[in-house]
C-alpha cells in the first residue's frame, strides 16, 4: 500500500509520521512545492523508525511522478488561517491550490481514495469533488473526527474520565455552525445528560464549535496534532478495510433531506472509500442546526462557483 500526503507543512508531516507510527502501509510520499522541506520531514520521521520500529518508508519529493500509483492521497497543500481570519477566508488561494493538486495527483495514479484537509473544508472537498470528475465514495474530506475529538476532549477533561469512555456523533459544516449531537453522546455507554448538567454541556458544545479558532488565538497559526492524527485514522481505516464510522464531509445525495451539499456525517469507511453513509434520526432541533450548516457551506460553495476554477 502506498499513501501520497500532500504539503509537509504543519499538518501534512504529522499525517505522515503518525501513519509511519501505524506500520500500516509499505510507503507514504511526502510531496510539497518545497521539495528540500518535504524530503526533510520525510527523512527526520525516516530516522525515528529504528526508535519506535516501524518499517514505512518515507519519501520526500516536489515531483508528482513519485506519487504513481498510490492507493490513498491526503491534500493539506495551502495556507492556514491566522489570528482574525475564518476558515473561509482561505478559500481563494485554497481552491486554485487544491484543484491544480487534485489534477496533477490523477496524472499519476488511477483510482485513488482522495482524502481533503485544507480549508475551508467543506468547500474545498467541493472543488476537489468537482475537479477530480470521481464519485463521491473516492473524495471527502477530514473535520468530523477533529471536531469530535475536541468535543469528546473537553467533556473528559470536565468529567474526569478517560477520553477513551466517550463516543460522539457531531454533524453540518467544519465552521462555528458545526452541530454536536447531545443525544448521540455517551460516557462507556452511559447517556452524557445523565452525568452533566444542560448547562454545562452547552458550554462545551459551544467551545468545541470555535475549538479551532482557541488554537489558532493560542499559537499563532491553526492546529496539527489531533488534525494530522484525524486524517492517519481515516487512512488506516480504508487500508485495512475496517469499515470503521467517522464523521466525514461528503456530498450529500438526498440524505437528511439534501442534494449537492457538502457536509460532514457519519460514514463507514473501507477499502473502496465511503461504503456508505449513515443516516441517524435527528429531532427537530437538531434538522434546524444542521441546515442553518448546510446553508452557510452552500454559501461558501457559491463563492467558489464564482471563481470560475
Ligand atoms: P502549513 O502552512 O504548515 O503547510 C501547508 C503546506 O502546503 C506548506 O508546506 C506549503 O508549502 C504547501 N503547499 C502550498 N501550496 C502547495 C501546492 N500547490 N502544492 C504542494 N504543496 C503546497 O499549513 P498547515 O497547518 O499544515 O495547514 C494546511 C491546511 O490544512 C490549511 O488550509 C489549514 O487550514 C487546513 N487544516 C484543516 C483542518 C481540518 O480539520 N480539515 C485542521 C487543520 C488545518
Ligand atoms: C482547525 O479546526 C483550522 O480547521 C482547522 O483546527
Amino acid at each position: 500500500m502506498k499513501v501520497t500526503v500532500v504539503g509537509a507543512g504543519n499538518v501534512g508531516a504529522t499525517v505522515a509520521n503518525v501513519l509511519a507510527h501505524k506500520d500500516i502501509v509499505n510507503e507514504v510520499v511526502l510531496l510539497d512545492l518545497r521539495g528540500d522541506f518535504a524530503r526533510g520531514k520525510a527523512l527526520d520521521s525516516w530516522q525515528q523508525a529504528p526508535i519506535d520500529y516501524y518499517s514505512t518508508s518515507l519519501k520526500g519529493t516536489d515531483d508528482y511522478k513519485d506519487t504513481a500509483g498510490s492507493d490513498v492521497v491526503v491534500i493539506t497543500a495551502g495556507i492556514p488561517r491566522k489570528p482574525g481570519m475564518s476558515r473561509d477566508d482561505l478559500i481563494s488561494t485554497n481552491a486554485k491550490i487544491v484543484t491544480s493538486v487534485t489534477k496533477s495527483i490523477l496524472a499519476e495514479s488511477d483510482d485513488p481514495v482522495i482524502i481533503i484537509v485544507s480549508n475551508p473544508l467543506d468547500v474545498m472537498t467541493y472543488a476537489a469533488h468537482v475537479g477530480s470528475g470521481r464519485s463521491r465514495d473516492k473524495v471527502f474530506g477530514m473535520a468530523g473526527i477533529l471536531d469530535t475529538a475536541r468535543y469528546r476532549a473537553f467533556l473528559a477533561t470536565e468529567l474526569n474520565v478517560s477520553p477513551k469512555d466517550i463516543q460522539a456523533v457531531l454533524m453540518g459544516g467544519h465552521g462555528d455552525t458545526m452541530v454536536p449531537l447531545p443525544r448521540y453522546t455517551t460516557v462507556a455507554g452511559i447517556p452524557v445528560l445523565e452525568l452533566i448538567d444542560a448547562a454545562k454541556l452547552d458550554t462545551i458544545v459551544e467551545r468545541t464549535k470555535k475549538g479551532g479558532g482557541e488554537l489558532v488565538g493560542l499559537m499563532g497559526t491553526s492546529a496539527w496534532y489531533a488534525p494530522g492524527a484525524a486524517a492517519a485514522q481515516m487512512v488506516e481505516s480504508i487500508v485495512k478495510n475496517d469499515n470503521r464510522i467517522f464523521p466525514c464531509c461528503v456530498k450529500l445525495d438526498g440524505e437528511y433531506g439534501m442534494d449537492d451539499v457538502y457536509l460532514g456525517v457519519p460514514v463507514q469507511l473501507n477499502k473502496n472509500g465511503i461504503g456508505k453513509v449513515i443516516e441517524i434520526d435527528l429531532n427537530e432541533d437538531e434538522k434546524t442546526l444542521l441546515n442553518t450548516s448546510a446553508e452557510h457551506v452552500r454559501k461558501v460553495m457559491n463563492t467558489f462557483d464564482g471563481m470560475g476554477l
